[in-house]
């Protein structure tokens, strides 16, 4: 049997395969088991209201799962496969079972770009549900090395992909029953790309629509973050951006955004590894993919619960 085979045959069995996006590596089950969903939530230490992305292989696979109103399906069209979710709303007759939505009248589905991704999407043949491979609150997966740090024997096999090309997660869209469109996660596809398909996007209102991914204390690394920092003051390592801010580590030497959210958690995670106690970030510029860079960043230096 192939490995992918195996890895189709363990979701049908009810158990959790992590494989890799072009965003961050998921830890996947079958969607529509709701023993397998709460197995992803344990073995993430993931509180239980938390929704999941259902992962699918396109447009069709979507469409069964949720109506996907006319703006989500021109997103849709224009960015899948790849880095967007969209949260729609969930038909009756779903495959996605409630617990992957918590309970929630909506579904995010996302179609994922990376080879590996769609083969075991096609070999499994339904919806994968997958949240980003960590342990909750800490920085996403984005090596198979990374998974297994993070959650060791209570996944049942990782797919190894390499290193996750775009290393930052998809950015997240919802549609409200009044049609508007709200950003609920800034992501891999910059707003601007986005809004110009649809026009603008707004904030949703907080505690409006549950996307625990908002928490403030989220991402977290173990040592304590300073962002906007011009130099490391004594005691702190420094991790850099661009030829203007060097440091004993960086995230893109020569300033590259999609570089930087490439590294943006290997860093933090090698960083965390070497012992340091804080580490001050150099300034990152709020533009394309630096305004996801930066929120990863703002909730990894929030204060922790
Ligand atoms: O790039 C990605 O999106 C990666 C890869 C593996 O696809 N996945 C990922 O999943 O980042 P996760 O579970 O770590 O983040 C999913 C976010 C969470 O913040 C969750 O609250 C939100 O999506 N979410 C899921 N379903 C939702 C829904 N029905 N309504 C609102 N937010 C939802
Ligand atoms: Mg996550």
């Amino acid at each position: 049997m192939s490995e992918l085979e195996q890895a189709a045959s363990l979701l049908r069995a009810g158990r959790l395969v992590a494989f890799p996006t072009e965003t961050v590596y998921g830890l996947g089950c079958d969607a529509a088991n709701p023993e397998a969903v709460a197995r992803v939530f344990a073995a993430k230490g993931r509180p239980a209201f938390n929704p999941l992305i259902a992962h699918v292989r396109d447009i069709a696979a979507a469409e069964a799962e949720a109506i996907l109103r006319p703006p989500a399906l021109r997103l849709a069209e224009a960015f899948w496969p790849g880095p967007l979710t969209l949260v729609s709303k969930r038909r009756a007759e779903a495959r996605v079972c409630e617990l992957a939505c918590a309970g929630l009248e909506t579904v995010a589905l996302r179609a994922p770009a990376f080879p590996m991704a769609q083969a075991l999407l096609a070999a499994f043949g339904g919806p994968i549900a997958a949240p980003s491979a960590n342990r909750s609150g800490h920085v996403s997966a984005t090596s198979a090395a990374h998974v297994r740090e993070d959650l060791g024997v209570s996944v049942d096999l990782v797919l190894d992909g390499g290193a996750a090309p775009i290393g930052l997660e998809s950015t997240i869209v919802a549609f409200a029953d009044d049609g508007r469109a709200l950003l609920l996660r800034s992501g891999a596809i910059a707003r601007a790309e986005i809004e110009a398909l649809i026009g603008p996007l707004e904030a949703p209102v907080a505690g409006a629509i549950e996307a625990p991914g908002m928490l403030a204390s989220h991402y977290a690394p173990r040592a304590r973050l300073r962002l906007d920092a011009e130099r490391a003051e004594v005691g702190e390592v420094y991790l850099g951006f661009g030829p203007e801010h060097p440091g004993a580590a960086t995230l893109s030497g020569r300033g590259d955004l999609v570089e930087a959210a490439a590294n943006l958690y290997a860093s933090l995670r090698a960083l965390d590894a070497s012992g340091a106690a804080a580490i001050a970030v150099a300034p990152i510029p709020h533009e394309g993919l630096g305004q996801a860079i930066n929120d990863r960043l703002c909730r990894a230096a929030a204060p922790r619960e």
